[in-house]
């Protein structure tokens, strides 16, 4: 095979996977110390940020309230904390029953983590059940991972930067049937394996449908370095909890977030009052 020929493959393949193709971080020599990154999303759909749906869906943003903000920065650096010595990268995002709030607190999550400019994030939606995470960006639905899965389209081709620096999404796509075969499947596992190998740094962040409902939260498990549980207030029983826990039994466990506290409950109310 000629040089220009084994270019060309190359070139293929990297397009092909997705890999490499996604960002492109700017060709500027790497300064010594933590490396701000704004990379040039070179392959990824970039979407136009919608700030009114933003606010309007409860989404991390400068409109929202601080004592919010501030409970997602020690979340994000209570779990950083757990993480970043063992160099643990992926984590999902579970909670016993549906709307306890996985899909938002996973969403406001990314955005945490992304607002430190030496991290990026892929949050992946593999909630097959009840895909939402586009939704909460305002993005339309479409191709997404089980498109990948199912039909080989390449993730450069899914792949979506939300508007935000630094947060790649990828849909859960256009499902047809039997998603928990799909997750427990070998196209599932190569995928993870090749974007955990790929993006090394990246905080790879999955969201999942109820453990106590489906087999899929129990899979997703499998694949990544920890779980962060949510639960919801005055809602979620010790019941609910400790099945969900047996269900992840040998799973390693982040921490739990405990969503929803009535606004009675936040530790300031008239945070403006005192604080700057
Ligand atoms: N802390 C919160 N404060 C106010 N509303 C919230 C909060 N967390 C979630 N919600 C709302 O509750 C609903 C369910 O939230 P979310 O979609 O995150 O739940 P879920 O656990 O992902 O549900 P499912 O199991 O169906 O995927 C949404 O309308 C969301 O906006
Ligand atoms: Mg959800």
């Amino acid at each position: 095979m000629s040089k220009l020929e084994k270019a060309l493959e190359k070139a293929k393949q990297t397009r092909d996977t997705g890999t490499d193709a996604d960002t492109v971080v700017s060709g500027r020599p790497a300064p010594a110390g933590p490396v701000c990154l704004d990379p040039d999303y070179v392959h990824t759909r970039i979407c136009k940020l919608d700030e009114a749906s933003m606010q309007k869906e409860g989404l991390l943003s400068p409109y929202c309230h601080p004592v919010i903000m501030e409970q997602f920065n020690l979340v994000k650096s209570k779990l950083i904390d757990r993480m970043n010595p063992d160099g643990y990268r992926s984590l999902l995002v579970a909670s016993p029953k549906q709307d306890d709030g996985k899909t938002l607190t996973a969403v406001n999550l990314a955005i945490s983590l992304t607002r430190d400019k030496t991290r990026t994030v892929m949050l992946i939606d593999t909630d097959f059940r009840r895909p939402s995470v586009t939704g909460y960006f305002g993005i339309e639905d479409g191709r997404g991972l089980y498109d990948h899965l199912s039909e080989s389209v390449p993730l450069s081709e899914l792949l979506i930067n939300p508007g935000i620096p630094r947060l790649t999404i990828l849909p859960a796509g256009t499902i047809k049937d039997h998603p928990a075969d799909f997750l427990s499947g070998p196209a599932m596992h190569s995928f993870v394996t090749e974007v955990k190998k790929r993006y090394t740094d990246r905080f790879i962040i999955f969201d999942s449908p109820p453990l106590l409902a489906f087999s899929d939260g129990f899979e997703l498990s499998s694949y990544v370095d920890g779980v962060l549980m949510v639960i919801r207030s005055q809602k979620t029983t010790s019941e609910d909890l400790k099945h969900a826990l047996e269900i992840l039994k040998g799973r390693r466990i982040f921490g739990t977030i405990l969503n929803r506290v009535s606004k009675n409950g936040l530790p300031i109310k008239d945070y403006k009052k005192y604080y700057k």
